[in-house]
């Protein structure tokens, strides 16, 4: 008897927000190797706008189980301390600290035991630039909540951040903000997200610095 032909395991499913970015094109090419990439952000086939709760809920009932969340989207305003404001300071809020909190909290119920929720930070939060107050309270946050989150998720779910240095490719226009840093080329950036996706730690800070 013909022996029985073994159907090939489906490619793990990656939720990729911010796909089309500098960091997410990168994550995109590292990831697709292995993992079937779904893309999604405000621009792309697939919208979501983390910045608002409703179209991550939205998102999540389109894409279907996952066994990976992973964002690399997320906007804060830079500017003069002196010229901040509350408005200012609500833009980061919103968009890049409770743009994930909240792709974290709605992303638990589709993803697949064992899963991994990947977000992303910067620099910044250790090493301050001008301009970048904002930039820095919010990925420290974001740091600390990936700490907490990750000894309470159920069913085996991971939560990592990775916090890269600035980018080589974005340093043509942020150079005049990061002298002195040494920009990192994104693709390494990128294989942190492997290495949060594929691995198996919880509750850590990757910083390719
Ligand atoms: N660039 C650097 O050197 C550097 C260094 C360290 C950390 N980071 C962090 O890495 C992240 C990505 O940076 P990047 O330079 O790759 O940015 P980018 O090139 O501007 O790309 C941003 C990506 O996110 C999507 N996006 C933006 N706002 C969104 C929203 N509200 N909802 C859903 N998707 C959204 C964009 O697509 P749509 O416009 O279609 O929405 C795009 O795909 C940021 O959080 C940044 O702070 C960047």
């Amino acid at each position: 008897m013909a022996a029985k032909r073994q159907r090939k395991p489906d490619k793990p499913r990656v939720l990729l927000v911010g796909a089309s970015g500098t960091l997410g094109s990168a994550v995109r090419v590292e990831l697709e190797q292995r993992h079937e990439v779904i893309a999604a952000s405000r621009s792309s086939k697939l919208k979501v706008d983390i910045a608002d709760a409703a179209s991550i809920r939205r998102l999540f009932a389109q894409v279907g189980k996952l066994d990976a969340i992973v964002c690399a989207a997320g906007h804060v305003h830079f500017g003069a301390l002196a010229a901040m404001t509350e408005e200012l300071y609500a833009v980061g809020l919103r968009d890049k600290l409770m743009g994930q909190v909240n792709l974290a909290l709605l992303g638990r119920d589709v993803l697949n035991d064992g899963g991994s929720i990947t977000l992303i930070t910067g620099i910044l939060a250790e090493h301050p630039i001008r301009f970048g107050s904002s930039a820095s309270m919010v990925n420290g946050a974001l740091e600390s909540f990936v700490r907490a989150a990750a000894i309470e998720l159920p069913r085996g779910l991971r939560i990592n951040a990775v916090s890269p240095n600035v980018f080589a490719e974005s340093m043509p226009g942020y150079a005049p903000y990061f002298r002195g840093f040494e920009a990192i080329p994104v693709a390494r950036a990128a294989l942190a997200f492997s290495r949060s996706v594929e691995g198996a730690q919880t509750g850590q800070v990757y910083r390719v610095y």
